[in-house]
């Protein structure tokens, strides 16, 4: 694939003006130096969202998104790299070389590409669908299929959810009558029976229809419930899936498509969570229920596309599948699948008296529902301690030891070191085993499983040398900066914009090493930035940049208000600074981690006693 030329996104940046770009979005008004409004990417109260004019930058100081004009509208439009480019040039009124077009186009498709016309299809078969089920006499049993399992009007037209008629043809003449009667394109499409001797014949007949939509909320498949008539139509033994995916197409990929994602995403980033469902009733419910962060595949497992594409907006993941054994073990491979990403925070919701979410509220209400998401959720080492203790016998003492060995093991893979001693001291308790015994066969675990993730990652190394992806998690209230994180980064500010910091720092003879892991990155790719690029810029550094959240960071730390010129000594007072860091620092964050299971465990006399610890840490910092 050739790529747009660094020189001219360079160009089209510089003839930008950032401010002009985000007044098209959003109402900013000017306060000092800066233009401020409520932040489009999470529920903000205040107006948290500055634009610098002067940086080119924007920023929010409440939930720490930031970057640059391509950034902005990547995220408001939910826009690939390239094609926030595009959408620049054509904001600011900037001509562009025809081939730029087409690239910038290529991902959205122009109304004559084939994928547009699939696009375009895919509209015109939604339409059909949900008129046939909302104005016509054949979609009235499936109408009140619908309603009597508890879907409002409202939702119907939301999902715009519709029904497929009997009469085989029907969709072919319609689309026939849009001028949509290509062929091969409607072969294509996936929404004709495969058979040939059935040519043309809907994939769907006869079931309700649900449109599956991309992250931009356009339609590119359908998947349809198999609904039965009063009359049992069907002969008996003939088996008949409950629901029927489109085939995968260039624009449809399992691996990849959430549903309700394009939806959702707002409500993920205001909760700053996201809900994973089994089945996309559920998601329908829980939406109709007022949670509006809820997303399920297409009834395949997580996927490393799934939760790339989550990893985007959020680090906190629920799982909330149905509560039936089925749905156990699906949870069970979720979370084992997710262990591995550890930066996500992953929590179970597991219903009971096997329901699933969507009977669940249809049971006991939308309240009953929203209180149990927000209060029965468990850890995810709770909800193993519960897997794994289905079917044991406890008083058995080799299945007792069994049971301890197998949580020692998960606690070893998914927990933090905090995390670790809680549930230690839970099976301490439980048990009557001492905590330093466990502690010792855990430790042994521990140590395999490192062994065993090194040699997983010089694997992956081996097989793709390229970068890896790096992950640093946006919080929604920002913690309070400590005097050397500020240090680090008045100091990586001046660095980026002035090439003899760098010089002094190349000179110095011990090496540089940051404690926010964020800032130490940045240092470390601006590095190998700076002496790859002829004509390095701030601005083109952040397009350089391979993840949002180091975008954001980078952003935070231009916005710094520094002066002009550097002062005698000011580099070598940050310098200082960070380097005499003390041990203090870091004993103050681990006891803030540990407040925060204890809040969440609800251990009044352990959030007491660390309240108390962090108090005094504090005040010891401080007074430094
Ligand atoms: P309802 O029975 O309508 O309430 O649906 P559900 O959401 O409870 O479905 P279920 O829990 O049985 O399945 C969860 C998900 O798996 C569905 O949303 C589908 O995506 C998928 N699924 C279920 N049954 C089938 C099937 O027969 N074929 C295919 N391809 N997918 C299915
Ligand atoms: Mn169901």
């Amino acid at each position: 694939m050739n790529r747009v030329p660094e020189e001219t996104i360079n160009s089209i940046r510089e003839q930008t003006d950032i401010v002009q770009v985000v007044s098209q979005y959003l109402q900013l008004r000017k306060s000092g130096q800066n233009h401020f409004a409520s932040c489009p990417f999470h529920d903000d109260k205040t107006p948290s969202f500055s634009v610098s004019e002067k940086k080119q930058i924007y920023y929010c100081f409440s939930c720490g998104r930031g970057g640059n004009v391509f950034g902005f509208l990547q995220e408001m439009e939910g826009l690939s790299f390239i094609e926030a480019v595009g959408k620049t040039a054509e904001l600011a009124d900037i001509e562009l070389d025809q081939s730029i077009i087409d690239q910038a186009k290529q991902s959205r498709p122009a109304e004559d590409s084939s994928r547009g016309k699939l696009l375009k299809i895919y509209e015109k078969a939604e339409h059909f669908y949900h008129h046939v089920l909302m104005n016509t006499q054949a979609g009235e049993e499936a109408y009140h299929y619908l309603l009597e399992r508890g879907m409002t009007k409202e939702s119907i037209e939301t999902f715009k959810i519709g029904f497929s008629p009997p009469q085989r043809e029907s969709l072919k003449m319609y689309l026939e009558n849009e001028e949509l009667s290509d062929p091969e394109l409607l072969k294509q499409s996936g929404l004709f029976s495969d058979r040939d001797d059935l040519a043309f014949y809907d994939r769907f007949t006869n079931r309700i229809v649900f449109p599956i939509k991309d992250g931009k909320g356009q339609t590119v498949a359908f998947s349809g419930r198999a609904f039965m008539p009063t009359d049992e139509s069907h002969q008996p033994g003939h088996h008949t899936a409950k629901y029927m995916n489109s085939p995968e197409t260039e624009l449809f990929n399992k691996r990849r498509i959430l549903f309700n994602y394009d939806k959702a995403r707002a409500g993920i980033r205001r909760e700053g969570e996201v809900l994973l469902f089994e089945g996309f009733m559920d998601v329908i419910s829980a939406w109709q229920a007022g949670v509006k962060n809820g997303i399920a595949s297409m009834g395949t497992s997580l996927t490393e596309e799934h939760v790339q594409t989550l990893d985007k907006v959020t680090d906190h993941l629920i799982i909330a599948y149905d509560g039936d054994k089925a749905g156990m073990e699906a949870t069970k491979r979720a979370a084992d699948f997710l262990a591995q990403e550890t930066h996500f925070t992953v929590e179970v919701a597991s219903f009971p008296e096997n329901l699933d979410p969507d009977d669940y509220i249809q049971a006991k209400g939308n309240d009953a529902f929203k209180e149990f998401l927000s209060h029965g959720r468990d850890t995810l080492m709770s909800f193993l301690m519960k897997y794994h203790r289905v079917g044991i016998n406890v008083k058995n003492e080799s299945e007792r030891l069994k049971y301890i060995e197998v949580i020692l093991k998960e606690m070893s893979r998914v927990s933090s070191a905090v995390e670790r001693e809680l549930y230690l001291n839970q099976l301490e308790e439980e048990f009557d085993v001492s905590v330093d015994a466990l502690k010792e066969q855990m430790t042994v675990y521990i140590q395999e499983q490192q062994k065993e993730r090194h040699k997983q990652r010089r694997k992956e190394k081996e097989a793709n040398p390229t970068r890896e992806p790096v992950r640093i998690s946006f919080h929604q209230n920002q913690p309070k900066q400590t005097a050397v994180m500020k240090a680090e980064q008045m100091l990586l500010n001046r660095l980026f914009t002035h090439d003899e910091v760098w010089i002094k720092l190349e000179n110095m003879d011990k090496e540089l090493s940051l404690t926010t892991e964020a800032n130490q990155l940045l240092f470390l790719l601006y590095d190998e930035y700076y002496h790859s690029h002829d004509h390095p810029s701030i601005q083109s550094f952040i397009d350089y940049l391979p993840d949002d959240k180091l975008k954001s960071k980078l952003t935070e730390i231009m916005l710094i208000n520094l002066s002009e010129d550097i002062a005698t000594g000011e580099i070598e007072d940050y310098i200082r600074l960070i380097n005499d860091r003390h041990p203090l620092e870091d004993r103050l964050k681990q006891k803030r981690d540990e407040l925060k299971l204890a809040e969440r465990s609800g251990d009044k006399e352990k959030q007491t006693s660390l309240a108390i610890e962090i108090i005094n840490l504090s005040r010891q910092l401080n007074s430094k």
